[in-house]
């Protein structure tokens, strides 16, 4: 059962607690219907700015947020299928990158109103996608979305933040079309910095900037690194680093290695990196020696003659 009151009661709650119920009605950008599949850390926090536009939501979860879904206003599904059965405008899945695949088999898709418009905030790209292209009928739209902050980077506000996004599959109906726009306003309206580039392209760039950031924070925190009372503005860099870095589950981390096909490359430079750095300090360390027995011997030359 859902957590809180009948289907019916939900289904029309969900319904009458959007203005604007169709997004074809007004030329402006409406209020959307919005679904959240993966109601964790960054399915809250996207919720809340979510609510504060006016959007009404509902959302979907494994573990059981009903509490906190109704002390933000949102109708929470225990139920996938009832989930499903709600007119949303938008469902957006925000589970892990590991769970993703499960999560779509989970979906019953033929009960879901279309059409619809899917969108998913994954840190990798080309794997969404792909099982979005494999699963989904013509009369689902497919936004492929990441946004490039979080709980931590975005708690001030979103403004100036990059917000990646590829229209996968959007059709060229004018309802649909602006309903896809609709929701890329959302982010606008926060002032982010809106970045359209395929998903291919962001899993390269993401792989050589976000992977290695969240790899770097991951060796420092096995180094166990403290602080002192000698730390430089660097070493507390590192410590922000690492401390921002361990906020994040190790599935999301595991997740940006496993699902990106760029990542085993970045890892292999990485290795690469510190091979040559420690290859150039040892050769620093031969010639010092060297340097040093050069003179050992000249003095003992000297001495003898
Ligand atoms: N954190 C960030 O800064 C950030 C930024 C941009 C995009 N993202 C993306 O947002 C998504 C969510 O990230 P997150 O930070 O909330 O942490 P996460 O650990 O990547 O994902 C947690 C979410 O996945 C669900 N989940 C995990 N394993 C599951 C399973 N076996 N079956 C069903 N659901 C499962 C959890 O559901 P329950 O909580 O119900 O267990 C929760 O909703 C990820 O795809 C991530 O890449 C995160």
């Amino acid at each position: 059962m859902h957590a809180s009151g009948s289907l019916e009661t939900l289904m029309a709650a969900s319904l009458s607690s959007s203005p604007n119920s169709s997004s074809s009605s007004c030329s402006s950008p409406c209020s959307l219907r919005i679904g959240i599949v993966g109601f964790g850390a960054f399915g809250q926090f996207i919720a809340k700015t979510l609510v504060k536009q006016g959007h009404s939501l509902s959302a979907y979860s494994r573990s059981d947020y009903s509490l906190i879904c109704s002390q933000m206003g949102i109708t929470y599904f225990r139920e996938i299928d009832q989930f499903c059965m709600v007119e949303h405008d938008v469902i957006l899945i925000s589970t892990s990158i590991l769970s993703f695949g499960d999560m779509l088999n989970l979906i019953p898709f033929h009960c879901i109103p279309k059409p619809m418009l899917m969108v998913d905030v994954l840190s990798v790209k080309e794997f969404p996608r792909d099982h979005f292209l494999q699963v989904l009928s013509q009369e689902f739209d497919i936004l492929c979305t990441h946004p490039m902050f979080g709980p931590e980077s975005g708690r001030n506000g979103w403004s100036g933040l990059p917000f990646m996004f590829d229209k996968v599959r959007i059709s060229k109906d004018d309802h649909r079309s602006k309903i896809c726009d609709d929701f890329l306003h959302i982010f606008k309206l926060e002032g982010c910095r809106m970045v359209e580039m395929s998903c291919e392209e962001h899993d390269q760039l993401a792989a050589q900037t976000q992977f290695i950031t969240h790899t770097m924070g991951r060796i420092l925190s096995e180094l166990d690194i403290k602080p002192t009372p000698v730390d430089t503005k660097g070493f507390q860099s590192l410590l922000a680093l690492r401390d921002n870095t361990m906020k994040d589950s190790f599935d999301l981390y595991s997740g940006l290695f496993n699902h990106n096909r760029f990542a085993i490359q970045e890892w292999l430079r990485l290795e690469h990196a510190i091979e040559a750095v420690k290859t150039k300090l040892l050769k620093d360390k031969d010639h010092a020696l060297d340097a040093v027995t050069t003179k050992f011997l000249r003095d003992k030359k000297h001495e003898s003659n």
